[in-house]
């Protein structure tokens, strides 16, 4: 009987131990933003005027806030990721909302070029 279980026991034990390294690894590269990053995000707006006032109205509340779980205007380490899921899934994740994300992002008549712009915007590496 213990030779039936026992490797059973084993696999489903590395699996596990798999699993909570990835967890583990996940933690740690989800570090706090610099200092730097924190400052630039909190007054960062973008040039064009309309999406400067859609940002400054609907988004920067949370993603130029250092004290929120968004993803930081300007934190490239935040925002890699997500751009790897590309630009449709992210639009798509803001409309209907992500994890503390309400949906739209607060902006209920933003079309899909406001967001792109706004997404584009919020990706790119800060300059400081
Ligand atoms: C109330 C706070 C809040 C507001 C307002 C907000 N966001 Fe977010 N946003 C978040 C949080 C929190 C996350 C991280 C969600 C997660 O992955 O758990 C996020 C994630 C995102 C993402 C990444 C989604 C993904 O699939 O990884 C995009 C893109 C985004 N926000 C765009 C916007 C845009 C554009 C606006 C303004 C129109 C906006 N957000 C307004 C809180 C906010």
């Amino acid at each position: 009987m213990m030779r039936i279980h026992h490797p059973r026991l084993s696999f489903s034990g590395t699996i596990l131990a798999a699993l909570a390294l990835t967890l583990l690894t996940a933690c740690s590269n989800t570090s706090r933003p610099s200092k730097e990053i924190i400052e630039y995000a909190r007054s960062a707006t973008p040039d064009n005027p309309e999406t400067a006032e859609i940002y400054q109205r609907s988004c920067m509340a949370c993603h130029g806030n250092g004290t929120s779980d968004a993803p930081l205007t300007g934190d490239q380490t935040a925002w890699q990721p997500r751009m790897e899921k590309g630009m449709d899934t992210l639009q798509n994740n803001v409309i209907s909302g992500i994890g503390g994300m309400p949906p739209y992002g607060l902006c209920m008549d933003c079309n899909a070029a406001e967001f792109q712009a706004l997404i584009t915007f919020m990706a790119k590496p800060a300059q400081i």
